[in-house]
């Protein structure tokens, strides 16, 4: 299915429950071909990025099961003898990157298609380089491949971070688990996948300190071994349900939150005339429909600043707040692929370089729309939700990526929505 039509019109309202986060699963399955012990993983969501993922361990000779009633994956790598990633699967997602680092650990060796540019940017991975270098690993680059040594194994070492990146933090977090001696990674990452994937890490016999600081500290060990472990919330499905309450002048309660990782999107939706309450399983999230919305200016940050995967979803409700916002994007150099789109349905828009200039207008219009990625899809789903008439969004196929059962959650809430081919 490629098509959803959106007719708009009802504030949506009532109780949502928040899957298992995408960037917190995809690494911890990476993580799983570190052991040849089975690990056992919970509140798996049902996501394309997750299948590719699976495909992925699979293709390296792992087994896996994924009860995908049960939102469960055992995942073994005992026979993962394979090293290199087919192109094909590696060319789909661009996460697929961090099966890097634990090959490199527990194999001494990796070759992966490298990553080219994707909708939002560039996407470089100079700073996993860097850090396995740092290791002792060498790497040569040929052929549209990166291929990684380390047959002594790697050696701790103090690996400085020019830029917190997530996935530089969680590879090479991973590669330094069974490396000789101490890694210090400083200036990393500190978003709460990062602190989820050390859980994980520590739960299988691994020794990494500090995670959720901005300096990690991991003493290599000889082995590790199986788990179960249990996904944290995904903090931006539930900020896109906490925009989709605020946008149609709803009341939506989110079960199964943290409510620390929403800080950043709850004090921008308060800021803007929402109100946001904690209640005793969730959060909950309403507004008026009388009551406008005021305008916000965003700028996103590694976290605990705002996060660029809300960026998009955000813009959509500041198109109707009164007056002038301006949102800078400061993680990514091209983020702003759903600005034309909006526009086309109404939105009154200007982008100057990193920042988009956005004028409040009454409505938004239903329109033929195009989801260029993940987030700017659901940005303009959400768009379709609050405009007037009805919408037809392709490329549907980028919100499966990472938001589980969408459509049924969003028609439980009130929403009118139909799946075309
Ligand atoms: C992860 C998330 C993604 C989120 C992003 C930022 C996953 C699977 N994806 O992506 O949803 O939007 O964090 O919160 O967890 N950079 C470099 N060199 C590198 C690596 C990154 O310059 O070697 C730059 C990137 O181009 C980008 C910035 O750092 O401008 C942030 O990237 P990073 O934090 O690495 O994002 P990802 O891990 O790819």
């Amino acid at each position: 299915m490629d098509k959803l039509i959106i007719r708009a019109g009802q504030p949506l309202s009532g109780v949502v429950k928040v899957d298992g986060a995408k960037n917190s699963v995809l690494p911890i399955m990476a993580a799983a071909l570190l052991t040849h012990e089975v690990c056992t993983i919970h509140d798996v969501p049902d996501l394309s990025d997750a299948a590719v993922m699976d495909e992925i361990l699979c293709c390296l000779g792992a087994s896996t099961a994924w009860n995908k009633s049960e939102r469960t994956i055992e995942i073994c790598a005992r026979n993962a003898n394979k090293t290199d990633a087919p192109y094909e699967l590696v060319s789909r997602m661009r996460a697929s990157f961090l099966i890097t680092g634990p090959l490199l650990a527990r194999r001494g060796y990796a070759s992966i298609p490298l990553p080219g540019g994707c909708a939002i940017g560039a996407r470089p991975i100079e700073l996993h380089l860097k850090g396995f270098a740092a290791m002792g690993a060498q790497i040569v680059k040929e052929h549209g491949f990166v291929s990684l040594h380390a047959q002594q194994g790697l050696v701790g070492a103090k690996i400085y971070l020019d830029f917190p990146s997530v996935g530089a933090t969680e590879n090479i977090m991973m590669a330094a688990t069974l490396a000789g001696g101490q890694t210090i990674i400083e200036n990393c990452a500190v978003e709460p996948e990062i602190v989820d994937l050390s859980n994980f890490l520590n739960s299988i016999g691994a020794d990494v300190r500090g995670a959720g600081t901005d300096t990690i500290r991991i003493n290599g060990v000889r082995e590790l071994h199986g788990a179960g472990h249990t996904i944290i919330p995904d903090r931006v499905e539930a900020g896109t349900f906490m925009v989709a309450a605020a946008l149609t002048g709803g009341d939506i309660t989110m079960e199964n939150i943290v409510w620390d990782h929403l800080k950043p999107v709850t004090a921008k939706l308060i800021e803007a005339g929402a109100v946001v309450e904690q209640t005793e399983h969730g959060l909950r999230v309403r507004r008026n429909a009388g009551q406008p919305l005021r305008t916000v200016d965003i700028k996103t940050l590694p976290y605990p600043g705002f996060p660029t995967d809300m960026q998009a979803q955000f813009m959509t409700l500041l198109t109707i707040a009164e007056g002038t916002s301006i949102v800078t994007e400061t993680v990514f150099e091209n983020r702003f692929m759903h600005v034309g789109e909006l526009k086309r349905m109404g939105a009154d828009i200007k982008i100057e370089g990193r920042s988009a200039i956005i004028e409040g207008s009454p409505g938004l219009m239903g329109a033929s729309i195009r989801a260029s990625d993940l987030r700017a899809g659901a940005a303009l789903v959400l768009a379709g939700l609050a405009a007037e008439g009805t919408s037809e969004l392709s490329g549907f196929y980028h919100l499966e990526r990472g938001y589980c059962d969408l459509v049924s959650k969003l028609r439980g809430l009130g929403a009118d929505l139909e799946l075309r081919p």
